[in-house]
């Protein structure tokens, strides 16, 4: 288990097929889809991942049914109640991506604290897509960078591919900003719209299991695909 990838995107796709397999209401694949988070974070800690970033919600997934939306919104609510204690102990820093300022105040409440609370982690970064979108995220980037523009505070000339980076959600997370790793859960082959700058060069794993049956052998395997793989960014391979 060398040459772990530094920062590894989770795109944890299956819950509601998970719980219709078992005759359940599709929250409960949400909630068992919980407690894989819990496990696999403190799995990509110790195998020393850097930044391990979750799609949690979309910014599509308003769409869904009033109570599923109302029952995802509470997760992180008793996630990190239960779970920032752990985080701690595991040295483990909690960052967000997303306009979080259209969820419930709890909810918000819920995700400050834990941010504050880990802030003096420095170990991985759990960094957690709530009401992110890749478009709306480059869509505010451009506007913030349209605006220095018209304010005479940056030239269209000086504009490159690490001013955008600078611009996005992401950004916190400087140099390690773009996953190495993409997995997808449940055996969808798609990005839906996670991470769409940041993935340019990442390496993408698709797994079958649903993600609450997704654990810390899974990813390991995960990560000897992508041990596998002979990455060249455009180049050549013995270049
Ligand atoms: C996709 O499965 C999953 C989601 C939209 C929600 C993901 C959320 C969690 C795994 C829990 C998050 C935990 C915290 C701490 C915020 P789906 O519902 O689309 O499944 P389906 O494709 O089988 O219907």
């Amino acid at each position: 288990m060398d040459r772990i990838p530094a920062h590894i995107a989770i795109i944890m796709d299956g819950n509601g097929r998970w719980a219709k397999r078992r005759h359940l209401p599709r929250v409960a694949g949400h909630k068992q889809g919980m407690q894989t988070v819990k496990k696999v974070a403190i799995a990509a800690s110790d195998l020393g991942v850097k930044v391990l970033s979750l799609y949690a919600f979309s910014t599509e997934n308003w769409k869904r049914p009033a109570a599923e939306v109302n029952y995802l919104m509470q997760l992180p609510i008793r996630f990190f109640s239960t779970f920032v204690p752990d985080l701690v102990k595991h040295n483990v820093r909690v960052m967000v991506m997303g306009d979080t300022s259209r969820l419930p105040k709890a909810t918000q409440k819920a995700v400050n604290d834990a941010i504050k609370d880990t802030a003096n982690c420095d170990g991985m970064v759990l960094n957690f897509a709530l009401n992110y979108g890749g478009r709306d995220e480059i869509t505010r980037a451009v506007k913030q960078i349209a605006t220095k523009v018209a304010a005479g505070q940056l030239k269209p000339d000086e504009i490159t591919e690490q001013t955008i980076s600078d611009h996005l959600m992401s950004a916190p997370l400087g140099k390690l900003a773009d996953p190495d790793l993409l997995i997808r859960t449940s055996g969808e082959e798609r990005i839906s719209n996670f991470m769409l700058w940041q993935i340019g060069y990442s390496e993408l794993v698709f797994v079958n299991e649903h993600w609450p049956d997704f654990n810390g052998d899974s990813l390991k395997r995960a990560i000897r695909e992508f041990q596998g793989r002979h990455r060249r960014f455009g180049g050549l391979v013995n270049q």
